[in-house]
């Protein structure tokens, strides 16, 4: 029992320890002449859900969660927010040349169409990035108009 004490006691020195490594949680400033919904005129009903469901990772405009300010959770949600902005930035869309907009609108298609994106784990606590089918439907053919339209 002594031991059991022990742990629970080191446990919880270690979690309050944890809270202090600092996070980065600043966003860089948008230059709004490079920003995808922006340059892409965007009609608004899509650009709500281009940022409910995808600019949180996505771009310079992040929100955190409250869930974001407790660690070691708060690390997971940076690492993913740094992973995904690799991936894709739609805050200096204009700065891609036009292979890597192809692509990127290719794969966003092909992502919310294999339901990998927005990431599963978000949606639990994002009820505006938990897309309908109707919602899918009208982000895809937005992308695919783009695609189709070949002026990007
Ligand atoms: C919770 C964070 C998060 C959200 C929300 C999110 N993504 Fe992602 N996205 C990631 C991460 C992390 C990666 C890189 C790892 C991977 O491919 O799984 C990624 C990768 C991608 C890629 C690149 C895939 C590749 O193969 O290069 C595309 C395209 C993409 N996401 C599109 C979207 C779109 C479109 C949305 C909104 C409908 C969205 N994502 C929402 C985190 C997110």
């Amino acid at each position: 029992m002594k031991k059991f004490k022990q742990i629970v006691f080191w446990s919880l020195i270690g979690f309050t320890l944890i809270q202090f490594i600092p996070v980065d949680r600043a966003n860089k400033p948008v230059d709004q002449k490079v920003n995808f919904v922006v340059s892409q005129k965007t009609p608004e009903k899509i650009k709500e859900l281009i940022k409910g469901a995808c600019y949180d990772c996505h771009s310079d405009e992040t929100v955190y969660p409250k869930y974001a300010y407790i660690a070691p959770l708060s690390w997971s949600v940076k690492s993913h927010i740094n992973e995904g902005r690799e991936h894709l930035n739609f805050s200096i869309w204009e700065t891609y040349n036009k292979d890597l907009k192809t692509n990127m609108l290719t794969k966003s298609i092909q992502t919310i169409q294999a339901k990998t994106m927005p990431m599963p784990g978000y949606i639990v606590y994002h009820k505006e990035a938990n897309l309908s089918e109707a919602e899918k439907t009208l982000l895809i053919n937005y992308f695919q108009g783009i695609l189709t339209s070949n002026i990007y």
